[in-house]
């Protein structure tokens, strides 16, 4: 167990003993959390090999599955990997954002970072803490989610404190993440883009930047057992509740008369728009947010699975989201959590 500092940043420009202790610590080579607009993440010099182990150690991640580099500057990419033209143009329209960008990795960043990869993950937060951080540290941060390996990403100051207290040498909290999901991921080959993760920077938005766009079949699809896929992190399981959960798909009647009668039995837990709670009954219900509200379901989503988790519920029911717009996001971490599971009403 370390002996964690915790601080609580409010004002990043303001905090400079904080935030210069952070930054020190990353240029000693050890763990910082820090919040970024999508999750919490958890930090370490991405020059320096040994420090990107630990980040492996303390998750209990896998070793092979590579850790996304975050800059402070879109243009420092070159540094760091070879950058081309389509880079630039998603640079310029995306960046500082929720978007990341897979390109062929130069020799700075070694293999421990990239899972052995000859390729790296590129990402420039908006977050002004972690701006901060990688503005004060003068290194590229590699860092995943903050979560324990397995466990929903962490979006909140009581999930990291949950998971990495302990684990991290400095944790810096600043409140709830603004979208709640991880960023987009996305792969270059050439002029055409693929979308390995869904996120806040949706297909729409990519298709308006660059001509070729596709998505990946493993953001909606599952992979075959002997599948070896683009991306290493679509083959582990991710945010799986304990108790089976099921997605509900079809006329929104129906299924709402679906979860009234099956609340009757009082052993499942309904993560349901808050439009539905009276009708199911609230001691069965986490409100995930507004039926057509995507960005509040986004942003509520980990943190619902986490409150899942604590109840005794026997089975936990979700709405299947739309494949458009903020759903497909939702969808993708939705379908992993149900390991696929569809429950379709009739
Ligand atoms: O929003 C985010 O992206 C957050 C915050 C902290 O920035 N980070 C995050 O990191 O979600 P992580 O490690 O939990 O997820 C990164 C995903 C993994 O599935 C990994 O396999 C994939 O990105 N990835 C990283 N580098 C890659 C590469 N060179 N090629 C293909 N996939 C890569
Ligand atoms: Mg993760």
């Amino acid at each position: 167990m370390k002996n964690t500092q915790i601080f609580t940043i409010h004002d990043c420009l303001k905090q400079r003993a904080e935030m210069e202790t952070a930054a020190r610590a990353i240029r000693d080579g050890k763990l910082v959390v820090f919040p970024t607009e999508t999750v919490y993440g958890l930090g370490a010099d991405a020059t320096n090999a040994d420090a990107a182990k630990n980040i492996f150690l303390a998750k209990g991640r896998p070793s092979d599955n590579p850790l996304i580099i975050h800059i402070a500057d879109p243009d420092e990419a070159g540094i760091y990997a070879e950058v081309t033209e389509s880079y630039k143009k998603l640079a310029d329209a995306f960046m500082p954002g929720p978007l990341t960008v897979i390109l062929k990795k130069k020799d700075i960043i070694p293999a421990a970072v990239t899972g052995g990869l000859d390729t790296v993950a590129v990402r420039c937060p908006s977050d002004p803490v972690a701006h901060e951080l990688i503005r004060l540290s003068k290194k590229p941060i590699a860092a995943p989610s903050a979560n324990l390996s397995g466990k929903p990403s962490p979006t909140s100051p009581e999930h990291v404190l949950h998971d990495m207290n302990g684990r991290a040498d400095v944790i810096l909290v600043s409140g709830d993440c603004e979208i709640g999901l991880e960023s987009t991921i996305v792969l270059l080959k050439g002029d055409e883009a693929v979308i390995l993760r869904p996120g806040a920077v949706t297909y729409d938005a990519l298709c308006c930047v660059l001509e070729k766009v596709s998505v990946s079949e493993a953001v909606t699809g599952q992979l075959k057992e002997d599948e070896r896929p683009l991306s290493p992190g679509m083959k582990y399981r991710h945010y799986a509740p304990t108790a089976p959960f099921v997605l509900l798909d079809g006329d929104s009647q129906k299924v709402l008369r679906f979860c009234c009668e099956r609340a009757k039995d009082k052993d499942a837990l309904f993560l349901c728009f808050d439009e539905e709670t009276d009708a199911i009954g609230k001691d069965f219900c986490l409100p995930v947010g507004p039926r057509d509200d995507l960005r509040t379901q986004a942003r509520n989503l980990f943190s619902s699975l986490r409150k899942a988790d604590t109840t005794d519920a026997k089975i936990i029911y979700g709405h299947l989201p739309p494949k458009t717009g903020l759903g497909l996001a939702l969808y993708n971490r939705m379908i992993r959590a149900a390991a696929h599971t569809i429950q379709e009403i009739k």
